[in-house]
């Protein structure tokens, strides 16, 4: 494959920057974590590293409200920093995709304060959406549009003490920009040229199928369709003017895009748009043949007229991590099911999260690779009084929070912390050392073995169509055009393999009649 395709059949890291590693002791991760882990990474095998948003932030959404594009939070590091992982990470053949945010900006970003300080009608409250409010005295929000965190109870609008209210579709410290303003897409077109220039070799879209507003903003309830701010037409030209920038500098886009319409979703994919996007139909399925089948089946359907490659998500720094989620009764992903206490079998769940580890790797496409996921961590239950998650307070404190998926990692089983770093910002919990890195360097059966080994012999596949073989119910079993195959029994009862010359890579042992047991992984040679 030519250099310039690499993205296409990459494996990236996603980089959770405050929980990777600390550097400094002060017990939040940073750059010089990330700098002195990146011989681990390069051992990893990895394509490239997504960050998390590194930027200035007041850290009301773990980064996610940006109060400057252009600026590292000094408690990550400095922009020379940043610049010189960028080149060091690049020496080592990773490259680097930032994290851009452009539905929404910090409370604290210049704009919005001089958009506060300008009053009611100025052309300063022209990015935003300021509006007046309904009711006799204008003290109804001016409509009834949901959150964007699922599971919350509070407004997307907020009051201000001159009578305007403002639209914020997360938190109220992350207001919503007007995208049919022309200096909001000058600016973001100006924030890419600033990240090209630094070296980076893609851009991750936050909330990509957001910007666009209705502009009479109406409410969902009478106008559902086209739906007032999800999804709308008006994003394709956005994106194409975006990857104008990106086609100058050979960058790659993966836009953060959830959508149910199949089709829709493919829209963003043409070739004059997104070259990529998150696969979250996968990662939220339950651990089931049929469903597995079927939407490894529907991603490659829907990616293939336009051309894009499909990308393989297990998780992220929002989701409940792979092995909890797999070892519990209900084993799909959904925002409105997330509860605490919700039990798992972890040794269960780790067993298929080896599997799935394999399966995802040997599909055709770029896989994306969590912080931790290659130490098989589990979610932690983080004590109340410790969560930072806006997701949790906005939920009026049902929803656990996405803090259980963002906890600093364990490096060295011996050190104060599992070698984070100092005091970490969120509690790891007991037992945490026993993943740490380390330790699992010097075991063969571990979750980190697994993957290096994997990421390693992973071009034994090539890059060609994945093509399903015949197999029995509960047994997912197909080749790629090199004849090297990948079976995954989900079944109760073991599953006899097919001829082959050689075993490459399975993700447990088999058993003493050579068959592959329940909820394990294989690749072969035919
Ligand atoms: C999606 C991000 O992944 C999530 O962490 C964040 O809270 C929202 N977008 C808002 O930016």
């Amino acid at each position: 494959m030519a250099q310039q395709d690499w993205w296409r059949s990459a494996v990236i890291y996603q980089v959770y920057v405050r929980s990777f590693a600390d550097g400094d002791g002060d017990g939040t991760g940073d750059l010089a974590g990330v700098r002195a882990r990146l011989p681990y990474l390069a051992e990893l095998g990895v394509d490239a590293l997504w960050f998390n948003p590194w930027y200035l932030s007041p850290m009301k959404d773990g980064g996610y409200d940006v109060a400057d594009y252009r600026a590292i939070d000094p408690a990550f590091g400095t922009l020379a920093e940043a610049e010189k992982l960028i080149a060091e990470a690049r020496e080592l053949s990773i490259r680097t995709i930032v994290d851009i945010v452009p539905n929404h900006v910090s409370d604290q970003h210049p704009w919005f304060r001089a958009a506060l300080a300008a009053g009611p009608g100025s052309p300063e409250r022209e990015l935003f959406h300021f509006r007046r409010g309904r009711g006799a005295h204008g003290e109804l929000p001016p409509n009834d549009w949901p959150s964007q965190f699922v599971g919350s109870t509070e407004p997307v609008w907020t009051r201000l003490p001159d009578g305007d209210w403002y639209l914020h579709l997360f938190t109220p410290e992350q207001p919503d920009l007007n995208w049919a303003h022309p200096a909001v897409r000058q600016e973001h077109e100006d924030i890419l040229r600033f990240w090209f220039e630094r070296g980076v070799s893609g851009v991750r879209i936050d909330s990509a199928a957001l910007l666009a507003k209705d502009p009479d903003l109406p409410d969902l309830a009478t106008t559902p369709h086209p739906h007032p701010f999800v999804d709308r037409d008006e994003l394709h030209d956005i994106y194409r003017s975006w990857r104008a920038v990106a086609d100058e500098y050979g960058g790659v886009f993966v836009g953060e895009v959830w959508l149910p319409d199949t089709e829709r979703f493919a829209r963003y994919l043409r070739p004059d748009e997104l070259h990529t996007a998150f696969n979250f139909s996968f990662l939220s399925c339950p651990w089931d043949a049929e469903q597995l089948r079927a939407s490894i089946g529907t991603t490659l359907a829907e990616h293939a007229p336009v051309g894009a490659p499909a990308t393989w998500v297990l998780c992220n720094h929002d989701i409940t991590r792979t092995v909890t989620r797999y070892g519990r009764t209900d084993t799909g992903f959904d925002f409105a099911a997330k509860a605490f206490g919700t039990p798992s079998d972890l040794a269960l769940g780790t067993r298929r999260a080896r599997a799935a580890a394999l399966l995802s790797l040997a599909l055709p496409g770029a896989v994306y690779v969590y912080q931790g996921e290659e130490l098989g961590l589990p979610e932690a239950e983080i004590p109340r009084e410790r969560i930072e998650d806006p997701m949790h307070f906005r939920s009026g404190g049902t929803d656990p929070g996405r803090d259980g998926c963002r906890v600093p990692l364990p490096w060295t089983a011996d050190a104060p912390h599992a070698g984070f770093g100092g005091e970490p910002w969120l509690p790891q919990p007991d037992g945490w050392a026993a993943y740490a890195a380390d330790r699992q360097a010097a075991d063969p059966a571990s979750m980190l073995a697994l993957y290096r080994e994997a990421i390693r012999l992973r071009p034994a596949f090539g890059e060609g169509p994945l093509t399903w073989l015949p197999a029995p119910e509960g047994v997912l079993a197909f080749t790629r055009d090199t004849g090297v195959r990948c079976l995954v029994n989900l079944a109760d009862a073991p599953a006899e393999l097919p001829a082959h010359s050689r075993v490459l890579l399975s993700s447990g042992p088999l058993d003493p009649r050579g068959r592959l047991p329940r909820d394990t992984a294989i690749w072969l040679r035919a």
